[in-house]
């Protein structure tokens, strides 16, 4: 440690960059099936939010397995990998005092622990995207159910890997039951007063 000299006390905080943004930064996790309609809803989340003039990032599953977490597949070792690395990239964002929607799988409450642990607790908001999975498979907007039920994907969520439904989150958004604009809507309303 001799020749270490440590920064931190000159490094601008997260209230910092919140002050200059005049937002509060928050981190939010959408939960739920593939199909469920995760990044349908993140999109139009985010898109409200910027017509706002909030400053968003959107992490997504996919997007980040085509990037970052392009060595990972879907063991439950490699999904925990994929969350806490995504969970990590939240921070960064957050620390920025940026509004940062996460959508991914997230299907234990082993995963959702490492990615509230690492982003914090008070800056973890959690949206569990509720739709059965029955519903999910009807779906099947990738074309992904029919070839895990064909055999040709291995352990997928809700089928041969687990998927353990949300027991406390912050919201919950029946996309079954509401319209994607509904459910938006829910989302918004809920996020306003925590990052005005
Ligand atoms: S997570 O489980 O690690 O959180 P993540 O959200 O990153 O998953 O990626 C899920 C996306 O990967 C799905 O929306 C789907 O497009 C694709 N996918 C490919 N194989 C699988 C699988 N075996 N199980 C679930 N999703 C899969």
């Amino acid at each position: 440690m001799d020749n270490i000299h440590p920064i931190f006390d000159k490094i601008l905080k997260k209230e910092d960059k919140e002050s200059l943004l005049n937002q509060t930064g928050i981190v939010i996790w959408m939960v739920g099936l593939s199909g469920s309609g995760k990044s349908t809803i993140a999109k139009s989340v985010e898109a409200e939010l910027h017509s706002l003039g909030f400053l968003t990032q959107l992490l997504d599953g996919d997007n980040l397995r085509a990037g970052i977490n392009n060595n990972l597949g879907f063991s439950e070792a490699d999904r925990l990998e994929n969350i806490r690395r995504a969970a990590e990239v939240a921070k960064i964002f957050l620390n920025c005092g940026v509004i940062t929607i996460c959508s991914f799988i997230s299907p234990t409450e082993e995963i959702r622990a490492i990615a509230k642990n690492i982003v914090g607790s008070e800056h973890y908001f959690e949206v569990y995207i509720n739709a059965p999975f029955e519903v999910c498979e009807k779906r099947d907007v990738k074309g992904l159910y029919k070839k895990a039920r064909a055999g040709e994907i291995k352990g997928f969520t809700g089928l041969d890997s687990p998927f353990e439904a949300p027991k406390n989150p912050s919201i919950e958004l029946k996309t079954d039951v509401f319209s994607l604009e509904q459910c938006k809507d829910f989302l918004v309303e809920a996020l306003l007063p925590k990052i005005e």
